[in-house]
């Protein structure tokens, strides 16, 4: 059979298979030439650092489930086994336990950029939605990892967060012991948890070729907001992209090696190192810092007419993240960038102050100037979602767009 050549000297194996399955020349188009922006930031290696994390836990968590026993009486016992006798087991799981808060602050800060450059604007809505929906499976992910090692904090956070779900109106309580697989959190919750746990990391990963995707359809935004017009205003992202990400990502592992070598446990709680005892309440339940933000809102919203505090806190936290799904569509201006919007500019950093504030507050007991923080800063973040950018999106006046990335760059704007 007679192989079309498709250019270039690769070696003969390599226009084998080519011939047959076009791997190597799809492989070139998006990804050796793929064009990229030439004035993007290193805000775009976010997307990049995230994907290592993510490939840093699925392959310690692979080998976790090699030495994890998912059974109430074995599962505290068996993640210490692996912390002191299994080799390299400690750093399997540090790595583990630390990827996971690298890998959510990666995606926190590419969520902000994507707010800040109006990275969401057509044609990049659906690329958002499934950046929205990567979102809600990492947090699903996360929550049912925490309940695994059986320690005090995962059991009772199991038994909150399970128990939301029994604010539903009527079909409430039903959820809940379905959820649960009984009564109360208990070895039928463990064993559902641990397999639907290592399924989410399969549907992150197809989430995330769909994300990808998207993106090598509508290409990359940059810090302009403005679409590149000519050949000479991009770069191919191999070699550029490759050097500057690999230099980000090496940065990003030195941080979380510092982390995971010299303080894995610092982002954690204690109280986890405590076999869970579901006779014995801890003084305060937290979750780890990256729902800091989202248990705030939880907690802060009060009975409300018909509804009570706790439904309304469900329906208060589930729409902080659903809100995001509209952003395309809530945002009015025509203009993507914040760079051009000195007044949307003001009000992103206040949104930043605000989820800064319910961090803070989601950490510690929910009373006092803590109570009082949550609601103010759950207000506004509402607030800059349904209020702030429909009506600002109208009416600011935005500063001129340069005629073209290149005629940014020559005038020294870029
Ligand atoms: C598992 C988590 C995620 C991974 C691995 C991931 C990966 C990536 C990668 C590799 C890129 C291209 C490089 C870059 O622009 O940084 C990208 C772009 C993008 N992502 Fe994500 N992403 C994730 C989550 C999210 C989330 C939660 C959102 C927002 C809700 C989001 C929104 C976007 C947008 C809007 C772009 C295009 C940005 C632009 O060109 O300006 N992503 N993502």
């Amino acid at each position: 059979m007679k192989v079309k050549s498709n250019g270039g000297n690769r070696p003969r194996i390599v226009e084998w298979i080519d011939a047959r399955l076009p791997v190597f020349t799809y492989l070139q188009r998006e990804y050796g030439e793929f064009p990229m922006p030439r004035n993007v930031n290193y805000l775009w290696s976010l997307g990049a650092i995230a994907s290592v994390f993510f490939a840093i836990l699925m392959v310690t968590g692979i080998f976790l489930a090699m030495h994890y026993t998912a059974h109430k009486d074995l599962a505290f016992d068996s993640v210490e086994r692996i912390m002191r006798d299994v080799n390299w087991g400690w750093l399997l799981r540090y790595m583990h336990m630390n990827g996971a808060s690298f890998f959510f602050a990666a995606v926190y800060i590419h969520l902000l950029r994507g707010l800040y450059y109006g990275s969401y604007k057509a044609p990049r809505e659906l690329l958002w939605i499934f950046g929205v929906v990567l979102l809600l499976c990492m947090m699903a992910s996360a929550f049912l990892g925490y309940v695994l090692p059986w320690g005090q904090m995962s059991y009772w956070a199991a038994t909150v967060i399970t128990n939301l779900f029994s604010a539903i109106p009527l079909v409430g309580d039903m959820l809940v012991s379905w959820i649960l697989g009984g009564y109360s959190v208990d070895n039928p919750t463990l064993t559902r948890f641990y397999a639907l746990h290592y399924l989410m990391a399969f549907v992150i990963a197809a989430v995330i070729g769909l994300h990808v995707i998207a993106l090598h359809i509508v290409r990359s935004n940059n810090p302009l907001g403005i679409e590149p017009k000519s050949a000479d205003e991009t770069v191919p992202f191999h070699p550029y992209l490759t050097a500057k990400d690999g230099f980000a990502i090496v940065v990003a592992l030195i941080a979380f090696s510092l982390f995971t070598f010299f303080a894995p446990n610092m982002l954690g709680e204690t109280v986890n190192y405590v076999p869970a005892n579901p006779l014995q309440t801890p003084p305060h339940i937290v979750p780890e810092w990256y729902f800091w933000p989202f248990y705030a809102i939880l907690r802060a919203v009060p009975n409300l007419w018909i509804i009570d505090a706790k439904l309304g806190g469900v329906i208060a936290m589930g729409a902080s993240i659903l809100v995001l799904f509209f952003v395309p569509w809530l945002d009015t201006s025509p203009v993507r960038s914040a760079r051009f919007r000195p007044i949307y500019r003001g009000f992103f950093w206040v949104l930043i102050a605000a989820i800064v504030a319910l961090g803070w507050a989601g950490s510690r007991p929910p009373e006092g100037a803590a109570l009082w923080v949550a609601k103010a800063a759950t207000l506004y973040y509402f607030a800059h979602f349904l209020v702030v950018l429909p009506l600002l999106g109208r009416r600011e006046k935005t500063l001129p767009l340069p005629a073209s990335i290149s005629a940014a760059i020559k005038s020294g704007a870029a």
